[in-house]
């Protein structure tokens, strides 16, 4: 059976702009003088990474991360293995983590153990959306763009099943017969 669902708007596309300019206008202030290292976790921060680093006014450099965690279309189990590395090394660089959002925090707790075991200077976290209800373990968003309800957002990168990555806006999935 399909599921039957319709997409709410959550965040529209003005004021996620909005909420950009501000963290990158934050990021850039905090690193004035030095550089730093966005590392991307795929797929689903690709949409926010693309828009936060092209308002950055500090010399930036770009990698990715993908992780798979196993579990149910919606639902996140814990389990973390990284399936694409990134490329570079990165002792002594400042690397910021942008991630989609943090729901478990497993996640990110994961990534930045591993990242910090590489001798990097520092390693931040800017992620678009907290889901702090659904919080299992204790995880520090430096820049945060918005808390959200403990429902399954979509859009702006986020999916569902792989679809609605390509939605401008955040949405939410309302569930019905
Ligand atoms: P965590 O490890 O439980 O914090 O889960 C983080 C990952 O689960 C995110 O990077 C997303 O890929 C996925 N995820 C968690 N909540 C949502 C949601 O509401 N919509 C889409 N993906 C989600
Ligand atoms: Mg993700």
């Amino acid at each position: 059976m399909e599921d039957k669902f319709d997409i709410e708007v959550l965040l529209s596309e003005e004021q996620i702009d909005q909420r950009v300019s501000e963290i990158a206008a934050e990021i850039s202030e905090d690193f004035a003088g030095e550089e730093v290292m966005l590392v991307g976790i795929l797929k689903g921060a690709v949409i926010f990474m693309a828009d936060i680093c092209r308002k950055l006014t500090v010399p930036v450099e770009l990698d990715f991360m993908a992780v798979s965690s196993y579990g149910s279309a919606t639902v996140s189990s814990g389990a973390v293995q990284i399936i694409k590395d990134i490329e570079v090394s990165i002792e002594g660089k400042n690397v910021i983590v942008v991630e989609d959002i943090v729901d478990s925090g497993l996640t990110l707790k994961y990534l930045l153990e591993n990242l910090w075991s590489r001798g990097p200077a520092n390693v931040k976290t800017c992620v678009l959306l907290d889901k702090p209800e659904a919080r299992k373990v204790d995880v520090k968003i430096d820049y945060m763009g918005f808390e959200v309800p403990n429902e399954f957002a979509v859009g702006y990168g986020l999916d569902y099943a792989q679809k609605f990555r390509n939605l401008p806006y955040v949405g939410v999935l309302v569930f019905h017969d």
